[in-house]
């Protein structure tokens, strides 16, 4: 059960919470299902998506990181426009907003500071909000005028993990949702999909010797590590290197392939951890290269690849799920290496140095 405060048998919440991730899907599936097997949203929420012409959404962290991944759904299945902003930036650079833009504040615990000042100013200039939140009564829920639930149940660990997958899931549903209230043809059953999703998932968790043992062979001694990926694999090579960091205090860095003749690969030198995730087939050719040349440069590549992309020297292979929801299955193993990390350099996995778990200052 996804709503329990205590570890358990477990050693670690996140540990818990990252094995929860199926159930999540499992919970969040049921909650957006009606008795037809039809997507069940608040009329109030398609309507405010119905009307607008642009997505602001807001958020931090890997909140933020979920947002990327919501914006390619809205855009490819719902066909809105949408702008993803870091929220503790948004003030400094306000864009020009749109007729009718309407604010989506994404936050697992719903009080982030950073967040609800952009709530604040935004609502002062008439605009309206939807939070989508894991925690209902939480201000940035109380606040926005809807609010979508991420039903993940209390996520105890500093290090987010089944909030993601959870966010991930709802806006995958939100999107449809719209495209279905706009008529658009969809060829992509949310529920379905992400039924399948989760029995992806518990083959992953089913995997930790595996991806401890990989940890043990490209992050044991390291001081640096760099996560590489492109589309949709970039968004999750960011929340890749944000766990890592975090938790086991690798300086970690997420960037796009294609960026790396541009100058990260100045950083790369025998035995620099490179790890690139090829889960996307239209990309796949292209990583592939950024592979050859971080390996030619001394780099000790760990590929994670997905099923029917999968190559020789890939070091894990993802069960196959819909290109779309690569980003909820490809973070799991890459949850769990920042928890091995974490775990072989003695580091306190649920409560880091110097973070708290909701960060209610500005
Ligand atoms: C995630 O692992 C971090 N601890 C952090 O980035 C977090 O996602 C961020 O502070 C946002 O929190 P929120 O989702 O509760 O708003």
């Amino acid at each position: 059960d996804a709503s329990d405060t205590e570890k358990g048998t477990y050693p670690h919440f996140m540990l818990k919470e990252i094995d929860e991730q199926p159930i999540v899907m499992r919970k969040i599936i049921n909650e957006y299902q009606d008795a037809d097997n039809a997507l069940k949203l608040d009329e109030d929420i398609r309507k405010a998506m119905q009307e607008t012409d642009r997505v602001y959404i807001i958020a931090a962290g890997t909140s933020y990181h979920a947002g990327l991944v919501g914006k390619e759904f809205l855009e490819k299945l719902a066909n809105i426009p949408v702008e993803v902003h870091v929220a503790s930036e948004f003030s400094y650079n306000m864009p020009l907003l749109s007729e009718k833009p309407l604010f989506v504040f994404i936050s697992q615990s719903g009080e982030t500071a950073d967040s609800r000042s952009v709530l604040v100013k935004i609502k002062e200039l008439g605009h309206p909000a939807l939070t989508i939140t894991n925690v209902p009564g939480s201000t940035l829920s109380r606040e926005a005028d809807y609010t979508l639930h991420l039903h993940a149940g209390p996520e105890i660990a500093v290090a987010s993990t089944k909030a993601y997958t959870a966010q991930i899931a709802v806006l995958a549903i939100l999107a449809v949702d719209t495209a279905q209230a706009k008529n658009l043809n969809l060829d992509f059953d949310p529920l379905q999909e992400l039924a399948l999703v989760a029995n992806a998932m518990e083959v992953l968790t089913d995997q930790k010797e595996e991806v401890e043992q990989l940890t043990r062979n490209y992050l044991a001694t390291t001081r640096n590590a760099f996560f590489i990926g492109r589309s949709a694999d970039y968004n999750v090579s960011l929340e890749g290197a944000l766990k890592l960091k975090e938790i086991s205090y690798i300086q970690a860095e997420g960037f796009a392939g294609g960026e790396l003749k541009h100058g990260t690969i100045a950083l790369i030198e025998e035995g620099t951890p490179v790890i690139a995730l090829a889960t996307q087939e239209n990309v796949n050719y292209s990583i592939r290269g950024n592979v050859q040349e971080v390996v030619a440069r001394g780099a000790n590549a760990l590929v994670i690849s997905m099923k029917g992309l999968e190559q020789d020297e890939d070091a894990f292979v993802l069960p196959k799920v819909h290109e779309l929801l690569t980003p909820l299955i490809s973070v799991v193993p890459l949850q769990l290496l920042a928890y091995y990390a974490a775990l072989h350099r003695d580091c306190d996995v649920d409560k880091p140095r110097n973070l708290a778990k909701s960060v209610t200052v500005e």
